[in-house]
């Protein structure tokens, strides 16, 4: 382990400097050092990547549990269900907990549906939301019985309902309506200011209640929102709220009366660094009277509140290199395996799962994964102690959206995906072989 261990550019000086923001990230994702390991859900780290080697995701279940606490505790006294946005973690280990914990789930495609019934949950208790939700999904989700299908465009209705007359079977509907407001986040996952791709228009839901009304399979149950994604300020949650509960005292009559939900969408931001994350107590204070008010049973759709801290993704030092001035860490997880860092700039913080040298300093070093891009990278520049060639290091907030945007870029394997909990810690989703990689095209030639 000691060899190769780089040197150069090490400044003398003290211990290393934890950055004072590492502690509140620990404790938003139960992680602790004892006796310089890191232990994740009572497991230590280095025993996970023994048993299931790396690159591997890894879940604290208890951190999980304390994340759909947290929301529940800010949406007491409001009727609500919490649906969990399948798209950031569609394990079905971890859907399965949420079910159990009371939790529906937020779909977009037929292959989430497909994950959320397998575990469990009744469709009564999934939203389908999506701007292109195939014919097929529209079937399948009307089938099904699926709660609310989140309605994204008068096309879509006419659809949803010509499929619905066919099948002679009801659905619930919801209007997802773009609320107009602007949330300051990654312009890639804002979603609900005026002409993005998402929802009806503000002028267009009255049509579309119209819609609803005239097709005898279609009964609108709700109306919903979602105005984006890592949303850490509270004044445009509470903006739009406003905004669709307006909407909904102005519907005509019959669509007032059975529109009784109110979806609000998911986008509770989460620290990755230095940030303030999203305060759920500003958040209560702001919307819940709101909620309380409409007198609506109420939909989130929470996906990165509460699986983002809950996950690590553990990789291991293959190289050390060095390169027109920069220091190279080169490890085995790649952009494939998480793509967060290079596709929007995100910082996840990267930690070694056995504590840096005492007395040794951190350097400027780019971490960066064995995919043949240069833009493939977990960290550029970032001051980084000293590590040795198969040193295992914690990529930390990977829990939301990082497994379930991996690809096999470069034919690599998607990596397992480990759950930690009470001490123990057990295989949710093996690793992908290179053989199941190529199955797809196997049998064919003529
Ligand atoms: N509801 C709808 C309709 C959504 O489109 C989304 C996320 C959510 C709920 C859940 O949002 P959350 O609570 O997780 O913020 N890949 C990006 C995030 C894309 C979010 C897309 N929609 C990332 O890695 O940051």
């Amino acid at each position: 382990m000691g060899e190769g261990v780089l040197t150069e550019g090490r400044r003398a000086g003290g211990p290393v400097a934890m950055p004072a923001y590492r502690d509140a990230l620990f404790e938003d994702a139960g992680l602790e050092r004892v006796g310089g390991e890191l232990v994740f859900g009572g497991v230590r780290l280095s025993e996970v990547a023994a048993a299931h080697g790396t690159p591997a995701y890894v879940y604290s279940f208890p951190t999980l549990r304390r994340r759909f606490g947290l929301l529940t505790a800010a949406l007491d006294g409001v009727p609500h269900r919490i649906c969990f946005s399948v798209k950031c973690n569609g394990n079905l280990a971890v859907l399965r907990l949420l079910h159990e914990l009371g939790a529906g789930a937020d779909i977009v495609s037929g292959g989430e549906l497909a994950r959320a019934l397998r575990a469990g949950m009744p469709a009564a208790h999934v939203v389908f939301s999506g701007v292109g939700k195939r014919e097929a999904e529209l079937v399948r989700a009307v089938e099904a019985g699926v709660g609310f299908i989140n309605v994204e465009s008068v096309a879509e209705l006419e659809l949803l309902a010509d499929v619905a007359a066919r099948l002679g079977r009801p659905a619930t509907v919801g209007i997802r309506v773009n609320p107009e407001v602007q949330a300051e986040t990654h312009p890639y996952i804002s979603t609900g200011k005026r002409g993005d791709k998402f929802g009806v228009p503000l002028d267009v839901v009255g049509e579309a209640a119209e819609l609803v009304n005239r097709a005898p399979q279609l009964t609108l149950g709700a109306l919903a929102m979602h105005i984006g994604s890592q949303i850490v300020d509270v004044a445009p949650f509470a903006a739009a709220v406003e905004r669709v509960i307006a909407l909904r005292d102005a519907l005509p009559g019959r669509a007032r009366e059975t529109t009784r939900a109110l979806d609000i969408g998911g986008g509770l931001g989460i620290r990755y660094r230095d940030e303030a994350p999203a305060d759920l107590a500003a958040w209560r204070a702001a919307v819940v009277p709101l909620l309380r008010a409409s007198g609506c049973f109420v939909l989130l759709e929470p996906g990165r509140f509460i699986a983002g801290p809950a996950g690590v993704l553990l990789t291991r030092v293959e190289y050390l290199k060095q390169s027109g001035g920069t220091r190279y860490v080169i490890v085995d997880a790649g952009k494939n395996d998480l793509v967060r860092p290079s596709y929007y700039r995100a910082w996840h913080e990267i930690v070694p799962v056995r504590a840096a040298v005492e007395g040794a300093a951190e350097t400027p070093a780019s971490v960066v994964g064995p995919v043949c891009e240069t833009g493939d990278f977990l960290a550029l520049d970032r001051d980084t102690p000293p590590v040795a060639r198969g040193d295992l290091l914690a990529v930390l907030c990977a829990g939301a959206y990082g497994f379930s945007m991996a690809s096999t870029y470069n034919a690599r394997p998607r990596p397992p995906e480990v759950a930690v909990d009470g001490g123990a810690h057990r295989l949710i989703r093996r690793r992908e072989t290179v053989d199941e990689l190529l199955q797809c095209e196997e049998g064919l030639e003529s």
